[in-house]
């Protein structure tokens, strides 16, 4: 299976190195101005309820339970901020969305706090948008695509639970993404598909994002 990201050795190792750091869970904000300063790099990742946002986080750091995960949508429900010591990368797991039995106020408190972060953060330098890969782009995510492309800040497409589709399947699904984001303009070109369960694309994604801090 190929990773369909273009990536050199030197970004593999950067990223191993990267996130062979211990990172730890700093604070979950529920407002804007809980946020820490914009002094370093951020990564955020958003994507509907149960996508497996937080899952992917524990995966890509190596750990079984830095980012709280759950079988019921809207496990996540604050800004929740990561950090490891000596690493110029902050990892910010978001609010689902989509997530429609959650009470009313709760949903739109959520859909406020993640539209002012993803359109509003000065050092956002990427955000991967979590896609399950058995359902594709739902409405919601081409609206948060939307957004991005108006407020001009980077994004990726990461297809999750892999593991859950045969080969061609998943060939189909790829196919049909990358139909979605041809055209629009703030999106990465590649997608990256991931695992969490297999790790599959972990390398990948830590060697994107090593690339993002060696290369601005
Ligand atoms: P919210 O915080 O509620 O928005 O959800 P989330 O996007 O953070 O999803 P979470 O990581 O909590 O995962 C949701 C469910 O999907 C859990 O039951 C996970 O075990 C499962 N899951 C996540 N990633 C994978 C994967 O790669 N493969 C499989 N098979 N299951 C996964
Ligand atoms: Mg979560």
């Amino acid at each position: 299976m190929s990773d369909e990201t273009k990536t050199t050795d030197l970004d593999i190792e950067a990223g191993r190195l990267l996130f062979a750091r211990p990172f730890v869970f700093v604070k979950g904000c529920v407002k804007i101005a809980d946020l820490p300063p914009a002094d370093r790099l951020e990564i955020a990742f958003a994507g509907r309820s149960n996508v497996g946002k937080s899952s992917l986080i524990n995966a890509l750091v190596g750990m079984t339970s830095l980012a709280r995960t759950s079988n019921t949508p809207g496990r996540t429900q604050e800004l929740n901020i990561f950090e490891a010591a000596d690493a110029p990368l902050r990892v910010v797991d978001m609010p689902g969305y989509g997530f429609a039995q959650a009470p009313k106020e709760k949903v739109a408190q959520w859909t406020r706090l993640i539209h002012s972060y993803l359109t509003g953060r000065p050092n956002l330098r990427r955000v991967y948008v979590l896609v399950d890969a058995r359902h594709a782009a739902k409405a919601n995510d081409l609206t948060v695509m939307n957004e991005l492309d108006r407020a001009a800040v980077s994004y990726q497409i990461v297809l999750t639970k892999a593991d859950k589709l045969l080969r061609r399947e998943l060939d189909k699904s790829i196919a049909a993404t990358r139909a979605a984001i041809k055209k629009r303009p703030a999106a990465h070109p590649e997608l990256i598909v991931t695992s969490s369960q297999t790790k599959f694309g972990m390398e990948t994604l830590r060697a994107e994002i090593a690339a993002l801090l060696t290369r601005g």
